[in-house]
């Protein structure tokens, strides 16, 4: 990756036209792990070319896996039998934090696993202890050495976990694992996000027995072996809703395709509470032009069905287009409201109460300016942010925006927008 490269953006461009939602990052890397429980070669379709794809699927080569990527055809085929490898540096752990989710495959295949530790990101500490607790209650003895976690299971028996708090990758993680251990598991509190009913639904495809997922309470019956199949990644609401926030915030008509629109039903809902014009098609939504103001509105992040955290940073920034007050409360992670310095040095009106809660006040026009982008929820949020600003915004660290949307550059181009990746010569 070129650490040098930067988005150069003129806002205040108007936007028109039709972009395309891809497969959905936090379904794509779960599916990538899902396949190494399999007893036969995986096919996922529709996957993102985006860099945490890349990462995971660099990593699980590096376990040994057969990976074949056709990036053109947005088409990855994983075939875990040839896998020999059981330990996953701490550099690769840090590569990607849901590389935390294979220990599970490789003690279900080796009977061990280690694993450095994966470290947070700026979002937060991003603790692993959930996982931890729920491989040994699987039945893996653990060792820490330093920084390197040591599992050794004979056989990865059911278990029941009560999450203390829901926990969208490790409810994940107990779904994989558990479908390949005796016996049954019993999931409660457990995550409820889309992209984990569409788990369940390939692994059941491929003879698992998950039953309740999308529900707080799932239960796995292991089998002994897993089919292979094909199997195409859900589209990305993340980006769904990014794209239909950045049509509010432009007054733009712009045609998001290929999405699920129930699946961002909150922040639809939200959109139109701020007063944003929008129509909602069975795979699409189209933001109209309009020319009233944006009401304050007060956000409150929850876990799904709730306001997706993901969306937060991209949604604030509409926040300091709308008349009045309004109060943005980060309810699940405690790093992830740092940007709104950055909104402030744009001419954005923000007061960080507490690492959880901030207040907009609003309407104030924002101004181009030179910015990093601390993580990718709020790197895409300064895009967005630059696109309405006035004059010239640099934005820099954009591998981390391209973990997350791929080829976002040529994408918003398409739409109109003035802007470039610049790469150092
Ligand atoms: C998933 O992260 C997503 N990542 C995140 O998207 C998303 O923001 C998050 O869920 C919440 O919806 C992927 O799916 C790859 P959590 P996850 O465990 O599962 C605490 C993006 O931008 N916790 O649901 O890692 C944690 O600190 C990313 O695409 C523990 O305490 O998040 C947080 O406060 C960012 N101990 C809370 O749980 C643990 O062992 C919820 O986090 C694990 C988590």
């Amino acid at each position: 990756m070129n650490s040098m490269a930067y988005f150069r953006i003129k806002g205040q461009q108007k936007l028109s036209g039709e972009i395309s939602v891809t497969g959905a990052k936090n379904a794509a890397l779960k599916f990538i792990a899902a396949a190494l429980i399999c007893d036969e070669p995986v096919t996922l379709t529709n996957m993102p070319n985006i860099e945490d794809v890349r990462r995971m699927l660099k990593l699980i080569a590096t376990l040994g896996a057969e990976v074949t990527h056709d990036v053109d055809a947005h088409t990855v085929t994983i075939d875990p039998r040839p896998m020999s490898n059981f330990e996953i540096t701490e550099d690769m752990a840090k590569s990607i934090r849901a590389s935390i989710m294979l220990v599970g495959p490789l003690l279900v295949r080796f009977g061990k696993a280690c694993i450095g530790y994966p470290g947070g990101c700026v979002i937060g500490r991003r603790p692993i202890d959930l996982y931890l607790k729920g491989y040994q209650r699987f039945g893996a003895e653990m060792k820490i050495m330093g920084d390197t976690f040591e599992f050794v299971s004979s056989n990865l028996h059911g278990m029941k976990f009560v999450f203390p708090i829901v926990s969208v990758v490790a409810t994940e993680t107990f779904l994989i694992t558990a479908s390949r251990a005796e016996g049954i598991t019993i999931l409660k509190n457990a995550a409820v996000e889309p992209e984990i009913i569409a788990l369940a639904e390939f692994l059941n495809a491929c003879g698992a027995k998950i039953t309740g997922a999308g529900t707080p309470t799932i239960t796995i019956e292991g089998v002994k072996a897993l089919r292979g199949g094909t199997v195409a990644i859900i589209p990305d609401r993340i980006e769904a809703g990014t794209f239909v926030i950045l049509g509010a915030l432009t007054r733009s008509q712009i045609r998001v395709t290929n999405c699920i629109p129930e699946h961002l039903e909150n922040i639809l809902l939200h959109l139109e509470m701020i007063g944003a014009s929008f129509e909602v098609g069975d795979t699409w939504i189209e933001t109209k032009s309009y020319d009233h103001n944006l009401r304050a509105l007060n956000i409150k992040t929850h876990e799904y069905p709730g306001f997706v955290t993901d969306l937060q940073a991209p949604f604030t920034v509409l926040l300091t287009q709308a008349v009045g007050s309004s109060l943005v409360h980060e309810t699940i992670f405690e790093g992830r409201m740092f940007y709104t310095d950055l909104l402030n040095r744009m001419g954005a009106e923000i007061i960080l109460c507490d690492p959880h809660r901030a207040i907009v006040e609003g309407p104030h026009e924002l101004m181009g300016r030179k910015l990093e982008s601390p993580d990718i929820r709020a790197g895409i949020a300064m895009v967005l942010a630059g696109l309405i600003a006035h004059g010239e915004t640099i934005i820099g660290n954009i591998e981390q925006i391209d973990r997350g949307y791929e080829q976002i550059d040529t994408r918003l181009r398409a739409l109109g927008a003035d802007i470039i990746r610049v790469t150092d010569i």
